[in-house]
């Protein structure tokens, strides 16, 4: 019997086409913006699916649309249109307090700019990421604090840590709960070389752990570390198939 095997290519298609073991799905997902100079569309029918365990970069110039993607990925923002599911669940059916308990037990945000809060310490500044989930377990807090590294600077404030040492109490603080998703806008946009190559290793460590990473970064040297980008020109997304080579579009 002759059977079709599916190339390489074809898989690539279905696995950012299958909802099905997709812990990420978007289905022709539109944002605008309505400003006073009229309506932006950020982002333009975007189609993929990103399954549990992938790393993903999300390139592209500025404006292109990339906060916008992760914002509506983290749940901080609905679409205008289109069907969004994230770990199987539609985000559109969901009350703001049921979005705010499912976005917490779901996803770890990382930005770029650390938003720690000055007059607390590192330690209290995770702990303040388990009220938001009723929980408070200081010996989580610490354990999270240790794995970035940073046991021995739990008692120190921002302004007394390094930038790169802030960022590990962000990492830290996105992951009280051991959240399947992490989402990062730009990690490493504001740190040196050294730093960045320390945050790097911990997103390395985390994917190896089974979190599935999703990560805006202009750096290629960091888009390299993932296993796909996703690229978006003008609110339209391109996807590179796992490891790299040629852009396919994905079908609608
Ligand atoms: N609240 C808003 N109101 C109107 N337009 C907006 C709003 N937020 C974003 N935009 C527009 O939507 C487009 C996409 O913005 P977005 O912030 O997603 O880009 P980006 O790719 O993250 O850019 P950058 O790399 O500079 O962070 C831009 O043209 C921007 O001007
Ligand atoms: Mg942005």
């Amino acid at each position: 019997m002759m059977v079709k095997e599916n190339s390489a290519m074809d898989n690539l298609v279905n696995l950012g086409t299958r909802p099905d073991c997709a812990v990420i799905a978007l289905n022709a997902v539109t944002r605008e913006y309505a400003g006073h100079a009229g309506v932006v569309r950020a982002l333009d029918r975007a189609s993929f699916s990103i399954v549990a365990g992938e790393w993903v970069a999300i390139t592209g110039p500025s404006g292109s649309g990339k906060s916008t993607l992760v914002n509506l990925i983290g749940c901080l923002d609905r679409p205008t249109e289109g069907q969004l599911r994230i770990d199987g669940a539609d985000v559109a059916t969901m009350s703001a307090n049921e979005l705010d308990r499912f976005r917490a037990d779901k996803i770890g945000f990382i930005f770029q700019q650390f938003h720690l809060i000055p007059y607390l310490s590192a330690f209290e500044n995770v702990m303040l990421a388990q009220y938001f989930h009723s929980m408070t377990d200081e010996k989580e807090a610490r354990a999270s604090l240790e794995r970035v590294g940073l046991g021995q600077r739990a008692e120190h404030l921002p302004s007394e840590l390094s930038g790169g040492e802030q960022q590990r109490v962000c990492i830290a603080r996105a992951l009280i709960n051991n959240p399947p998703i992490l989402l990062a806008d730009e990690p490493t946009g504001n740190l040196d070389a050294a730093n960045q190559k320390i945050v790097a290793g911990l997103l390395q460590d985390l994917h190896s752990q089974g979190h599935t990473i999703v990560m805006v970064t202009h750096d290629p040297e960091m888009a390299a570390l993932a296993q796909r980008k996703i690229a978006l020109s003008h609110g339209k997304v391109f996807c590179h198939p796992v490891g790299g080579g040629p852009v396919i579009t994905l079908k609608r």
